[in-house]
């Protein structure tokens, strides 16, 4: 059985002003009026074999989640975990096992997927799912990996090591978020991978090799994970955690909690037409273009324009004579920004919480 679990937290301070602790990226609505979140529920759908999708969120999400999930009328069963705050995503995957070794077993596999992801090769995901889950039934960790295209100093990278069959490869080394420099040798090197955030595995490997690496951690989850309040809605069943003991859980990532310490890491190479929309750019570069470059959201004019991103929904914004700019309009902030600067977008969100 292939469990999907769904994890979404963090809050993406590059795509300041729409992301926001309040809005975080998994409700960025893309320009098909479609959330990432519900793209990622929908992709989910068409992979399980369990009947059930499992998602882990924080509990002031719920009714949002509950919306986007709702407005897709899937037929599989809503299973949620809803933490009170953000403790990673160490904690979040193995919340996952526990909820899914519950439901279905320990042989069970779990396909964990960020909620914020976009893929727009959607047969060949289902077919990467289909080699990691090969890999995940011979106990492996199993990462998906991607061609990088530049030097990213915000992904994990993967050192490809000797072939499992057709399936895959073993992981010969696991580095989470390099040095630039080293990210730069990574690329050149024509044998590493990026990690794409998304995993396949049994529960039982899981907790096995959490026992091993994170022994403290996992137990502080299953602390918490007894003092859960269970609890059904309407279409959904919930599990509430408890504050208090989730605050003594270690806020770490599963790739540097497991990913990179484990020698059981196997690697699905694939080609997914995937983006993790990290910045504007990402997005912008989703829209299609004008004649003069131009690519642009919602009520604009533009005179003597070119190469400009401008996104305003909610009213007339109009341009003259401008080149390379980033607009981006919500009803109580605006960001403007050079098209070459927008990873730089989430200085002005750590500028702002800073001022509380
Ligand atoms: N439920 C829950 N709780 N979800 C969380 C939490 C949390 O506390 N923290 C993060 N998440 C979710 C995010 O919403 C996202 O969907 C996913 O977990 C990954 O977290 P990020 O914070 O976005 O990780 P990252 O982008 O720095 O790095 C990961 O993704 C890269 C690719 O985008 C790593 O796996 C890298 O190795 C990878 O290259
Ligand atoms: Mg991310």
């Amino acid at each position: 059985n292939l469990v999907p679990c769904i994890i979404a937290g963090g809050s993406g301070t590059r795509l300041w002003p729409v992301s926001r602790y309040t809005m975080p990226k998994p409700f960025i609505r893309l320009h098909d009026d479609e959330t990432l979140l519900q793209k990622t529920l929908r992709r989910a759908a068409a992979v399980t074999d369990s009947g059930k999708l499992l998602t882990v969120v924080n509990r002031e999400l719920l009714f949002r989640f509950l919306d986007d999930y709702r407005a897709l009328q899937l037929q599989e069963d809503c299973e949620l975990v809803l933490e009170p705050f953000g403790r990673n995503t160490a904690a979040a995957v193995l919340l996952c096992a526990l909820r899914v070794r519950e439901l279905c077993g320990g042989q069970a596999q779990l396909l964990v997927l960020p909620a914020d992801h976009l893929i727009q090769d959607e047969p060949a995901f289902a077919e990467a799912v289909r080699r990691a889950q090969e890999l995940a039934g011979q106990g492996y960790l199993v990462t998906f990996g991607l061609q990088p295209e530049y030097p990213e100093t915000g992904f994990g990278y993967i050192r490809t090591g000797d072939a499992l069959g057709e399936a895959g490869y073993q992981v010969a080394e696991f580095l989470e978020k390099p040095e630039l420099e080293l990210a730069q040798e990574f690329v050149a090197s024509g044998s590493h991978l990026w990690n794409s955030g998304m995993f396949c595995m049994s529960v039982d490997t899981l907790l096995t090799e959490a026992e091993r690496y994170v022994p403290s951690l996992l137990q502080s989850v299953e602390a918490c994970w007894q003092q859960g309040q269970h609890a059904s809605g309407q279409d959904y069943e919930q599990v509430e955690l408890d504050a208090e003991t989730f605050a003594m859980v270690e806020d770490v990532s599963i790739d540097i909690a497991l990913m990179e310490r484990s020698d059981r890491v196997a690697v699905v190479p694939c080609r997914l037409g995937w983006s993790d929309i990290g910045s504007w750019q990402a997005v912008s570069s989703l829209a299609p273009a004008d004649e003069q470059g131009n690519r642009i959201q919602g009520e604009v004019i533009l005179h003597d324009t070119r190469n400009c991103y401008i996104d305003s929904p909610s009213r007339l914004t109009a341009a003259v004579g401008v080149e390379g700019l980033m607009v981006v309009d919500t009803p109580d902030a605006l960001l403007i920004a050079h098209e070459d600067r927008s990873q730089e977008v989430k200085v002005i969100a750590e500028r702002l919480k800073e001022k509380g």
